[in-house]
């Protein structure tokens, strides 16, 4: 796991929009798994900049989002289609032909099987982008979730809804179920980018890092994961035990050659 700390919300942005691009400079054809929530818009905003100021180009891109609420129109303004073009597709050249977000009104088991299967013929995820539940979900893997799950039906619970609500009009029909990809799809994915920011966040950031890997916390698995980056600011990282270890990797990276640099 490389864990970077960086002052504040923006920063984790720079950071992470920064790894994204490298991999679609590297790798023009990559086959990205994004997520939505508030944490990541601001990547998604840096993304957008520098697609226009010519830094990153997604024309060969293809994308496949965590998750969806069931029963959902694409285009009702609080469906995870919606938020991904308003937030980033609409803004970058990005083929939308080579978009996918599970379909909330189509028969949910097929559908399931159906997004598993397209993420399989695209050849798998090279990089996936997480945010952090407060209590440990990634995508919408409750806790209890098999760490061997796949993209299935999963009922939020009560906390995700009320965390949820505030996107929501007061007179507006929440959903309770979302589609999502599993934990066993999301720990195939070549490279797992997750951020989280606030000290709101700092709890379930311990028990994702220090914590022991359990089914309670499901963000935990991601210890079993070979490649994982996850970038925080200084709240969500507060109560890490490991931080001042975290600042003098991250320190010793920046001396060392690329070459020599670890990846995990
Ligand atoms: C969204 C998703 C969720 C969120 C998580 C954090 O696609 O999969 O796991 O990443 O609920 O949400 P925010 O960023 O709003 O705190």
């Amino acid at each position: 796991m490389r864990v970077v700390i960086a002052d504040d919300a923006n920063a984790v942005a720079k950071a992470s929009a920064q790894i994204l691009c490298q991999q679609m400079i590297e790798q023009p054809s990559s086959v990205l798994g994004l997520a939505t929530g508030s944490t990541p818009v601001m990547l998604y905003r840096e993304l957008v900049r520098r697609y226009r100021a010519g830094l990153v180009c997604f024309s060969e891109a293809k994308s496949f989002n965590l998750d969806e609420y069931v029963g959902i129109d694409p285009k009702h303004h609080q469906s995870y289609h919606y938020f991904m073009q308003h937030h980033l597709f609409d803004h970058i050249n990005i083929d939308p032909m080579a978009i996918q977000v599970p379909q909330g009104l189509s028969d949910p088991n097929i559908e399931c099987q159906r997004y598993e299967a397209a993420i399989a013929s695209a050849g798998g995820i090279d990089l996936q982008v997480l945010g952090l539940g407060a209590n440990g979900h990634i995508g919408f893997n409750e806790p209890t979730s098999s760490l061997a799950s796949r993209t299935r039906i999963k009922t939020l619970t009560e906390a995700t809804v009320a965390a949820n609500a505030r996107f929501f009009k007061p007179q507006e029909r929440q959903p309770s179920m979302a589609l999502t990809m599993g934990i066993g799809t999301i720990m195939e994915a070549r490279h797992i980018l997750l951020l989280a920011t606030g000290e709101h966040k700092a709890e379930s950031v311990k028990a994702m890092i220090e914590g022991p890997v359990c089914a309670m916390h499901p963000a935990s698995v991601l210890q079993f994961h070979p490649t994982v980056t996850i970038v925080l600011d200084v709240g969500a990282a507060s109560l890490l035990n490991s931080q001042q270890y975290f600042y003098w990797v991250e320190k010793m990276r920046a001396e060392t050659t690329p070459e020599k640099r670890e990846n995990s």
